[in-house]
């Protein structure tokens, strides 16, 4: 029998299977081990992964500001690893991400996705994201970006 996925926060002992994921799924943007291990200390319990028994098969990671006045968050990255996608556990992160950002009063939430990027988009159209804005040349390949935003 599959073990069962879990949703829990990132530990240190998971950042290779982390990178692993990173490569496969961003390959030349992939982000290194040390922005990871930034992005833990910035974003601590905001930094979930997606981990069945000892294997870790997707991540997550959002971090949070004060602007003017209010506290709003970034969703940073999410990835699953190739097997393991459409399976829901984009969704399942994603979920648990909003419920605990709920938690901590955030009022909104935004994120950058490539114009490319369908199957991201569809993900976040699930969870009520809508159109912001469309940013030309953010990525350095110069692709365009588009910002989703969430009011939560
Ligand atoms: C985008 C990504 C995180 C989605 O994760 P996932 O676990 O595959 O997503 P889910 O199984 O939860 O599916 C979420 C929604 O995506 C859409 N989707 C799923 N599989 C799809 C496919 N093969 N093609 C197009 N859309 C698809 C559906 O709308 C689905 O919702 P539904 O099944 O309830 O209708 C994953 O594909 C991934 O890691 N991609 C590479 C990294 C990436 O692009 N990250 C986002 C950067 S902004």
């Amino acid at each position: 029998m599959q073990p069962q996925n879990r949703i829990r926060a990132f530990r240190m002992s998971d950042l290779d299977a982390v990178l692993a994921i990173e490569r496969a799924s961003f390959g030349a943007d992939a982000y290194d081990r040390n922005l990871f291990a930034e992005l833990f200390e910035k974003c601590g319990r905001l930094f979930l992964v997606a981990a069945a028994g000892s294997g870790v098969r997707a991540y997550a990671v959002t971090a949070t500001a004060v602007r003017r006045e209010t506290l709003c968050a970034e969703l940073v990255s999410v990835a699953v690893g190739p097997a393991w996608r459409g399976q829901g556990m984009g969704s399942a992160l994603l979920l648990g991400t909003l419920r605990r950002l709920r938690l901590r009063r955030v009022h909104r939430v935004t994120l950058a996705v490539r114009v490319s990027n369908r199957r991201g988009q569809a993900l976040y159209a699930k969870f009520g994201f809508a159109r912001l804005r469309r940013v030309r040349r953010y990525y350095e390949d110069g692709e365009d970006a588009l910002v989703l935003c969430k009011r939560l």
